[in-house]
């Protein structure tokens, strides 16, 4: 069950109460990704995605929109995986916890690969990993797994959608915080990494995507698995 259009309303529209197993998504950073891909011609490969280059005021409102909605559709003590680099770190930790969500730990994405930057090339993004409410936390299914996770990023040149995450980072999100028939929501689909994940994982997902064309490359995506 994927949607094109925008999640606040789709999950205020579509999604009840307390109903969610899991969900993980990477929303916008608002960093304007996707207008500095420049290809050898120098044009950008990629628009700027949707909602990612706003005043900090309507960001923040934005955010506001789209966390109240996951946790409202959260069930309480389940899991909730957020996405985000080390500049918008500080203030979705502080959102999310405005919103309710009680962080339990940040993972630290290493790509393996260096990316931009001039002052020390970037390799790593942050996933926020919280849970609902205060009381009856779940556990994740696994005592093994450290807060680092190495996992090679699709090269720029093979990317499909200008922010696109490895399944194989999404994965041991799904199968440590949810079980086989579970439903796995995703507010950003983009080219939908998280939907293939999910999928492949055995669990049901339900996923937003507000641009066109973005939700056709996840339509087929998973329609290919
Ligand atoms: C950071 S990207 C997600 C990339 C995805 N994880 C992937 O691997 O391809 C965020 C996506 O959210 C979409 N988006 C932005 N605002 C939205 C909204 N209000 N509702 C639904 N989708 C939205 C953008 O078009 C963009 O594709």
């Amino acid at each position: 069950m994927i949607y094109n259009m925008d999640c606040i309303e789709g999950a205020k529209q579509l999604i009840k109460d307390d109903s969610v197993d899991l969900i993980v998504t990477d929303p916008p950073y608002n960093l304007g990704f996707g207008g500095t891909k420049l290809t050898k011609t120098k044009k950008p490969r990629f628009n700027i995605i949707a909602n990612d280059r706003l005043s900090q005021k309507d960001y923040q409102r934005f955010t506001f929109q789209w966390l109240y909605q996951a946790y409202r559709i959260l069930k309480p003590g389940r899991h909730i995986y957020v996405c985000i680099d080390w500049r918008m770190y500080p203030l979705m930790a502080l959102w999310m916890q405005r919103v309710g969500f009680v962080i339990k730990n940040c993972i630290v994405w290493d790509k393996m690969q260096m990316g931009m930057g001039w002052q020390y090339r970037f390799r790593h993004e942050f996933v926020i990993f919280a849970v609902k409410g205060k009381q009856g936390a779940r556990r994740i299914a696994t005592r093994k797994a450290t807060d680092v996770w190495s996992v090679p990023r699709i090269s720029g040149n093979k990317t499909i959608h200008p922010t696109e995450k490895p399944p194989e980072l999404i994965e041991p999100m799904i199968l440590n915080s949810s079980q086989h028939g579970e439903v796995v929501v995703d507010f950003f689909l983009g080219s939908g990494s998280v939907a293939e994940a999910a999928l492949k994982t055995g669990r049901d997902v339900i996923g937003f995507e507000v641009e066109p064309k973005y939700f056709k490359l996840t339509e087929e995506r998973i329609s290919n698995l």
